[in-house]
C-alpha cells in the first residue's frame, strides 16, 4: 500500500463549525485585508454557509491531518458547465497555521477534486497584481498565467485589476471517470 505524505485533508463547511470559523476569521483579518473578506458574525457566517448548501459550488476546510485544526478556506465558485466546465477559486489561509504550506497542499487538494470528483475541466484564480502570496501559491500548485482583466473584480470598496491564472484537467493529467452530464458530445 503507497503511503501517504500528505498533511492536510478536504471537508465541507457545515454548521458545527460556526463558532471556530468565526473566530479563525476574525483572528486572520490583518491578513485577509484587503485581498478577501470572509464572515465576521453569525448572520454573515449563515449566509455564507447556505451559498454553498445544496449548490455545484463547494466550500471546503483544509484541515491539518491529526489534530484536525482548520488551517484555511477554498471556495469552488462561478461553476459553469456545458462546453466549459469550468470554475473559480477563492481561498483564504487563517493566521495561525499560516506560511506553513498547507494552503498549497490544499488548493491542490482542490484542483484535484475538481477535476476528479467535479469533473470541470478548468480552475481560474483572479489574483490582484500586489497579492505577491497569493501569486506565489497558485505557482507552486501548477497554475499559469492567462492574462489581465482591468476592473475585474469588486473588492474592498472598488473595481480591482486582477491577473487570470488557470489550470486545467489536462496539465496536471487527471480525467474523470466520465464526463459531466451536461458536456456535448462533440
Ligand atoms: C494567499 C494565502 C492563502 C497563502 O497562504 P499560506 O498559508 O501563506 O500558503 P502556504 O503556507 O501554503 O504557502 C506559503 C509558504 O509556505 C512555505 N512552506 C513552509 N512549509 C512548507 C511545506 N512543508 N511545503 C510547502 N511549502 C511550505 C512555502 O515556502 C511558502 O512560501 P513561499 O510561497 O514564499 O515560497 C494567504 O496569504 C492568505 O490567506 N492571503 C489573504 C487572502 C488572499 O489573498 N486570498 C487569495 C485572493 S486571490
Amino acid at each position: 500500500m503507497p503511503t501517504d505524505f500528505r498533511r492536510v485533508t478536504l471537508r465541507a463547511l457545515d454548521e458545527s463549525d460556526q463558532g471556530e470559523f468565526l473566530e479563525l476569521a476574525r483572528a486572520s483579518a490583518e491578513l485577509h485585508h484587503p485581498w478577501i473578506s470572509l464572515p465576521s458574525d453569525v448572520r454573515e457566517f449563515r449566509e455564507y454557509l447556505a451559498r454553498y448548501v445544496g449548490a455545484d459550488e463547494e466550500c471546503l476546510l483544509v484541515c491539518v491531518r491529526g489534530s484536525g485544526d482548520i488551517a484555511g478556506v477554498v471556495n469552488v465558485n462561478s461553476v459553469i458547465r456545458g462546453r466549459f466546465q469550468s470554475a473559480s477559486l477563492a481561498y483564504a489561509a487563517f493566521a495561525r497555521t499560516a506560511g506553513m504550506g498547507y494552503m498549497a497542499e490544499g488548493v491542490g487538494l482542490v484542483v484535484r477534486h475538481a477535476f476528479e470528483r467535479l469533473r470541470l475541466h478548468r480552475l481560474e484564480a483572479q489574483i490582484q497584481p500586489g497579492n505577491h502570496a497569493s501569486l506565489r501559491l497558485v505557482r507552486r500548485v501548477g497554475f499559469r498565467r492567462e492574462g489581465y482583466s482591468p476592473e475585474l473584480l469588486f473588492i474592498d470598496g472598488a473595481w480591482r485589476d486582477h491577473e487570470r491564472w488557470a489550470i486545467t484537467s489536462a496539465m496536471v493529467d487527471i480525467a474523470p471517470t466520465a464526463p459531466h452530464s451536461t458536456l456535448p458530445e462533440r
